[in-house]
């Protein structure tokens, strides 16, 4: 069986469905439901006997010893995170706490595990980390994408405290001979994508008639890549990837926020048509203090080792996810629990031109 960590977020609940979908193998879910975290995404799989879900902190030592002495595990699949970059420049502590400490945490017990298998054990299992692109910094319009060998140069306490992990992970192989790989990816989007980040915000934003509130001036750039396709590459990672290495995951979809805002507006004209366009929502507010200019990322090491390539184009998967949150209005209603409703006023309350962005 594997064990994944973090598990009912955004992504690894998209990676825990797709798995279960696909594999007979049986998935320890451990995750400590923080705001991000939602049992809801999961639940085509609660009563699943290959699914086991633990409601924890990897943090705790003690439980992640135990989940391992019990489960014995063939790998480990760290999604867990503290992810939103604007949540870490309001209170960086909970990022360093988790992505830090608690990366370590996982290290130390995966550490003491992997010594306690037997040779054939030890040569099969894997503790794959999933990172972001952000600890490569900002692009200038010329630059060429970051590649695996671009220099760490996080920028916000969020991609500081994955880009720590990072180094974490290697030196636990380096020092340790821990079987690790990691993996950078881009800018997701899809299914179960909280609607704090850019595209269910603006889709949510936009089906309630609320303003859409665009940072700065929408210029910067993103590369945009579909869930499932990240889920797939990390599928492959584990089955075929070096140990040691690092492989970068994006969808060649560079697009500025104020584009991908205005496709979404025009899917949304096609498909849930207000009296007048949706571009009329575009608000323009203050900037992300810090906010990186440009991502992109150079995804050829993993095809060219792997053979991994998105199977979505960003027409394709925008188009796909925009119909998944019209068909999931519930979903979205559910989340936007009075905790996150908190959240709205703190960050757009204060930026201007979005205040009824909550
Ligand atoms: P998310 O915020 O949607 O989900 C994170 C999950 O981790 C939640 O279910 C939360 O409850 C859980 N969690 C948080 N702290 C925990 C702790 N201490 N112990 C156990 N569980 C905990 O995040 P996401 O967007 O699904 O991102 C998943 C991973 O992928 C993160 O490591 C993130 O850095 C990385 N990543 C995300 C993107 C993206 O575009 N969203 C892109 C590249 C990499
Ligand atoms: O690049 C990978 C990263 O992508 C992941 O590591 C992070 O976990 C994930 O949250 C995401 O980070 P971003 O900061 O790029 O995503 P976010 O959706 O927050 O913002 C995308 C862009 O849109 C960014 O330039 C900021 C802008 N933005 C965002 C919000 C929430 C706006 O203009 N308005 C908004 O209201």
């Amino acid at each position: 069986m594997i064990l994944v960590t973090g598990g009912a977020g955004f992504i690894g609940s998209n990676f825990v469905l797709n798995w279960l979908s696909l594999h007979d193998e049986p998935v320890v879910n451990l995750d400590k439901l923080t705001y991000a975290g939602n049992l809801n995404n999961l639940a085509g799989v609660m009563h699943d006997q290959r699914h086991h879900f633990v409601q924890g902190d990897i943090g705790d030592a003690a439980l992640i010893a135990d989940l391992l002495r019990q489960h014995r595990p063939r790998a480990i699949l760290h999604f867990a995170a503290e992810s939103h970059v604007d949540r870490s420049i309001h209170g960086p502590a909970e990022f360093i706490a988790t992505n830090v400490n608690g990366t370590f945490t996982l290290l130390e017990a995966a550490r003491a595990y992997h010594g306690s298998l037997d040779d054939a054990g030890r040569a099969a299992f894997r503790f794959l980390h999933v990172s972001t692109d952000e600890v490569y910094g900002s692009l200038g319009p010329n630059d060429p994408p970051f590649a695996e060998t671009t220099a760490y140069a996080p920028n916000s306490p969020y991609s500081a405290s994955k880009a720590a992990s990072d180094h974490l992970v290697r030196a636990y192989h380096h020092t340790y001979g821990l079987p690790t790989l990691t993996t950078n990816c881009s800018n997701n989007y899809g299914p179960y994508h909280f609607p704090e980040k850019l595209i269910p915000l603006m889709i949510a934003n936009a089906l309630t008639g609320k303003p859409l509130p665009v940072y700065g001036d929408g210029k910067n750039v993103r590369d945009w890549l579909y869930v499932g396709d990240h889920c797939a590459a990390i599928r492959r990672v584990l089955e075929a990837g070096r140990v040691g290495e690092t492989y970068n995951i994006g969808g060649w979809n560079e697009k500025t926020n104020l584009e991908v805002v205005h496709t979404l507006c025009d899917i949304l004209d096609a498909l849930a048509p207000r009296a007048g366009s949706h571009r009329d929502l575009v608000t323009y507010v203050k900037d992300r203090p810090g906010h990186d200019r440009r991502y992109a990322i150079d995804a050829r090491k993993l095809e060219r080792e792997l053979g991994w390539k998105p199977a979505e184009t960003f027409d394709s998967g925008i188009r796909k996810t925009v119909q998944w949150y019209l068909d999931h209005q519930d979903w979205v209603r559910d989340v936007q629990s009075g905790a996150y409703q908190g959240w709205m006023e703190q960050n757009y309350g204060k930026r201007g031109g979005a205040g009824e962005a909550a």
